[in-house]
């Protein structure tokens, strides 16, 4: 499976949905892009890789930033939303220069770009000395009791798990933060809630999940699950991992 065309189609064709998906989904009264914010430093430069459609950009615009991503529908979209400097480029050779930005935060990325020792040389090589990562990918915990059947019929409609490329790096991020001269600093997850209240709540969920491989059909069944629990107006748990790292001085 080629996953980097695979994902390019995919955003091609829904470009934004991550950002609809996450924001619809909340803990604390936040949403994940709250909880990756609040782990960034409030001044300095700042890469958005992977950015997408620029969620975080309303936040970060105000100081020096820029957007780097490979999918021109989702760049498309977040120029619309007036973010900017974007560029688009590929994660694995970023067109920055060594050393030129304090923060880079990664929304719901990393779990794509494989090998991830790639990227994180990249990342290593153009934050400055002391800069700092954070990046947030999904997880499988935390969970709930009740979680598992609403998962486990998810699954069972798609006839599949629901796994990444990058699923087996990630397992051993401080080892491959070390490689690229970085030091992980907190490492933890949390479970979001993905209310579905409606038939486009339903839909929209369905549409976002990466399904490389898996038949047309699949999709279907499980929007037609979700729709099924939308009429209970029932919650689909998020768990999100979020990463902070940094580049010792
Ligand atoms: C799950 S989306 C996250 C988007 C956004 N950061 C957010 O949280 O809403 C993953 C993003 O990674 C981008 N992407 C995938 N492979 C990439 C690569 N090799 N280099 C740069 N961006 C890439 C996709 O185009 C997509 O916008």
């Amino acid at each position: 499976m080629n996953w980097g065309r695979y994902v390019e189609e995919f955003h091609g064709e829904r470009a934004g949905i991550t950002e609809r998906v996450l924001r619809h989904s909340t803990d604390r009264g936040g949403d994940p892009y709250d909880w990756l914010l609040a782990a960034v430093p409030e001044t300095g430069r700042v890469l958005d890789l992977a950015c997408g459609s620029a969620p975080l950009w309303p936040t970060l615009g105000d100081r020096h930033y820029v957007g780097v991503d490979v999918s021109a529908a989702e760049l498309t979209e977040a120029r619309r939303a007036g973010a900017g400097p974007l560029v688009r480029a590929t994660a694995f050779a970023l067109p920055l220069a060594p050393g030129s930005v304090d923060a880079v935060v990664c929304s719901m990325g990393l779990m794509v770009l494989t090998p991830l020792t790639g990227v994180l040389a990249e990342i290593g090589r153009v934050l400055a000395p002391g800069g700092v990562l954070v990046a947030t990918v999904p997880d499988r915990r935390p969970l709930r009791r009740a979680d598992l059947a609403v998962v486990g019929g998810l699954l069972a409609a798609l006839g599949s798990g629901l796994g990444y490329p990058g699923d087996r790096d990630l397992r051993r991020l401080p080892a491959l933060l070390a490689q690229a001269g970085l030091r992980l600093d907190g490492d933890e997850s949390r479970r979001y809630r993905y209310r579905l209240g409606s038939r486009d709540d339903a839909d929209r969920l369905a549409s976002s999940l990466y399904l490389p491989g898996l038949p047309p059909s699949r999709r279907r069944r499980a929007r037609g699950y979700l729709r099924a629990l939308s009429l209970a107006h029932a919650t689909v748990p998020m768990p999100i991992r979020r990463m902070i790292a940094h580049r010792p001085t």
